[in-house]
């Protein structure tokens, strides 16, 4: 496989590349790439044949944005990449219609995502989190709007609960009105609870799933020790936005690291590609973001779509890092059917 290997987004028109640039390191001073080093990146990732590129308004304060939007400009690839942005994160302290997902607040957001990306439409707007008051059918009918306007081509939902966007997609195809095509969610070996209720729903309602940070912010390209100081290592040093509860050094995630290491040494490939081969071969799985401070890491990264893990390697990997979310499982199914094994239409 590699980036030309395009497919559909979700039950859509819209054709990406298997693998996502992710640009929340773009303009980032403190633990992502300078703008000589973001436009590496976005070269080797579009001569490679990539044409997904994934922002938000509050990555670097609106600078990801900013250099995005002329990174296309001066490629003129408008027409050839899909540009994808977010809404939804407070962009003023104290304004509470400078965040979240009301009618006001997406008017507002749009405008400066369009402004800062020079460009008078997005292709894929993202709900970026759910914000737990804005009823579904406003969001709804406000994308919708948007998208009958030509300001935004295609939605899709990104941290939220799944029964909202079964909700959104179900209300979508009732009424014949346009409704989100994608969901973007933390999925990597250290991180697989979509697995029980968003997988389904992606799947019931048509969205291609669109995994964040399948490295786990870096863990599993392996560079973190066990017991060790981890001082100035990458990302996931010293004080940063993925500590306190948020940290990936558990004792679970260790052992899933080792496990990783194990194949990753077997099939002589860095850990970094094993854990997004794996991230890649998952069922629903559209289009995998990958996040890079360094053009090395990237290329690095794209390599990973030469790996087809075998059955047994996958076996080893799935069965530590199980997210142990058993009740609707395959030993449920043979119970329901008199220990016979029957497959769904969709399986
Ligand atoms: N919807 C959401 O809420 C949400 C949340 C997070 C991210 N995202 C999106 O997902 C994208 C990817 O997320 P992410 O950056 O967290 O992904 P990730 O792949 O889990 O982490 C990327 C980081 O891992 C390290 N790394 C990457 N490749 C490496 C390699 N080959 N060897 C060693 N280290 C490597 C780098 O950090 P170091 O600098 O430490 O080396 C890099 O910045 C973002 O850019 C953003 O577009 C969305």
């Amino acid at each position: 496989m590699n980036l030309t290997d395009y497919r559909t987004l979700g039950r859509s028109g819209l054709i990406v590349s298997p693998l996502a640039l992710g640009t929340m390191t773009f303009g980032n001073q403190s633990w992502g790439s300078s703008d000589a080093v973001s436009e590496q990146i976005f070269n080797t990732y579009l001569d490679a044949g990539g044409n997904f590129i994934d922002t938000a308004d509050v990555y670097s304060g609106g600078r990801s944005e900013e250099l995005v939007g002329q990174l296309i400009a001066g490629r003129s690839a408008r027409d050839r990449v899909v540009l994808a942005t977010k809404f939804g994160f407070n962009a003023e302290k104290g304004n509470p219609h400078a965040g979240g997902n009301g009618r006001k607040q997406i008017y507002r957001a749009l405008e400066g995502s369009l402004k800062r990306l020079g460009t008078d439409y997005v292709d894929l707007y993202w709900l970026h989190v759910y914000d737990m008051v804005t009823p579904v059918e406003e969001v709804l009918h406000t994308l919708g709007d948007l998208v009958r306007s030509g300001r935004v081509r295609y939605f899709g939902f990104s941290d939220m609960p799944a029964w909202y966007a079964i909700k959104a997609a179900t209300l979508a195809q009732v009424r014949g009105v346009p409704g989100p095509v994608a969901m973007q969610m933390e999925y990597s070996l250290v991180a697989r609870q979509i697995e029980g209720e968003h997988r389904p729903a992606a799947r019931e309602g048509g969205l291609g799933i669109v995994p964040w940070s399948p490295l786990a912010g870096g863990f599993l390209a392996g560079k973190y020790r066990q017991g060790e100081d981890n001082g100035k290592r990458g990302r996931l040093s010293g004080s940063n936005p993925f500590s306190g509860p948020f940290t990936k050094f558990t004792e679970r995630n260790w052992q899933i690291l080792d496990a990783l290491r194990t194949v990753a040494e077997e099939i002589g490939r860095p850990p970094a590609q094993v854990a997004l081969a794996w991230a890649v071969a998952q069922p629903g799985i559209a289009s995998t973001l990958i996040g890079a401070s360094k053009v090395s890491q990237l290329e690095d990264n794209l390599a990973a779509l030469e790996i087809n893990l075998t059955p047994p390697q996958l076996e080893t990997l799935n069965t530590v890092s199980s997210p142990g979310l058993d009740f609707f499982s395959a030993g449920l199914r043979q119970v329901v059917f008199g220990g016979v094994d029957v497959r769904g239409w969709n399986d």
